[in-house]
């Protein structure tokens, strides 16, 4: 069992949701907390939640705004001490038919679901490997960054298979410096994201709508709750584990991907 207690967490869509699941899991632990996130009314109701069990900082960020990362990470230090561990979570689901993509909506996805996973790791990687008493980074993809046939969705998919791949190389480049890498890959997961990203939307129209929103929306509801996350996060850091998974829902498809995968490569002649 790790000792937690006292370490200070950044948590990237820390208002509600999955962050939020983390953020309870680490609080009840004695962790002080830095959540951010766009949502100023959730991100203050997290705060007068998880304050009654730990130091909170809620700090408003969009994660694509690399100068408001830096600063943010300036105030919640001040305020909290050293941030060793680092959840790079925020996100939103876009969906676009794929003859209606354009760069604006590329702009969006990647903006949010990739560079905001960069921007958190290019703000605090630096300062864990300086300090040198290494750190924990716990990046959130999802089962579609684990296969693409699961869902027809390239503009999340593009997203989470590279945060999968960001994340399997960070873990080996920072061993040596004491920090440790997990991605988490989540089936569903019943939290408001469908609703959350209509409201993240900046008129591109990447939202779910009607009745594939309603059936999106159902799916989710039937998932695992983010309390349950939340530990299951922390098992996978105690675990050391580079994928935590919340079920089991990608393992068929993840198993007919592997086998063409390993089918495609051709056997060497003698
Ligand atoms: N819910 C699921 O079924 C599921 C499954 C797989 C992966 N995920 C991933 O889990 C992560 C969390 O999603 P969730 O389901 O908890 O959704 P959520 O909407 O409940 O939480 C996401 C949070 O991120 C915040 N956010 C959105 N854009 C932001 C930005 N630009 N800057 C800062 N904050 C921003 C939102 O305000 C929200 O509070 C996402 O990366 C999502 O892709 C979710």
């Amino acid at each position: 069992m790790r000792e937690w207690e006292g370490s200070v967490a950044f948590i990237t869509g820390g208002a509600q949701g999955i962050g939020l699941g983390i953020a309870r899991a680490l609080g009840e632990r004695g962790v002080r907390l830095a959540l951010a996130d766009v949502d100023e009314a959730a991100l203050e109701r997290s705060r007068d939640e998880l304050s009654r069990i730990t130091a909170v900082e809620a700090v408003r960020l969009d994660v694509r705004d690399r100068a408001a990362f830096a600063s943010a990470a300036d105030e919640v230090e001040a305020k909290l001490g050293h941030v060793t561990l680092l959840f790079n979570n925020a996100g939103i689901a876009p969906y676009s038919p794929v003859s209606e993509l354009g760069y604006d909506k590329w702009d969006l996805a990647l903006g949010v679901n990739l560079t905001g996973v960069v921007n958190g790791i290019q703000t605090f990687l630096p300062r864990m490997i300086e300090r040198g008493r290494g750190g924990y980074v716990v990046n959130t993809s999802s089962g579609s960054g684990l296969v693409a046939d699961a869902s027809p969705n390239v503009l999340y998919v593009t997203a989470k298979f590279a945060v999968v791949g960001l994340s399997e190389s960070l873990r080996s480049a920072v061993a040596r410096h004491g920090v440790e890498v997990s991605v988490l890959c989540p089936g569903p997961v019943a939290t408001d994201i469908v609703r959350n990203t209509l409201a993240a939307d900046e008129g591109v129209g990447i939202g779910l709508g009607g009745s594939v929103r309603e059936a999106v929306e159902a799916y989710l509801a039937g998932g695992t709750d983010i309390d349950s996350v939340g530990e299951m996060v922390v098992a996978g850091m105690e675990a050391g584990a580079l994928w935590i998974h919340t079920d089991d829902a990608v393992r068929p498809y993840l198993e007919a991907r592997m086998a063409a995968l390993l089918e495609s490569i051709p056997v060497p002649t003698a």
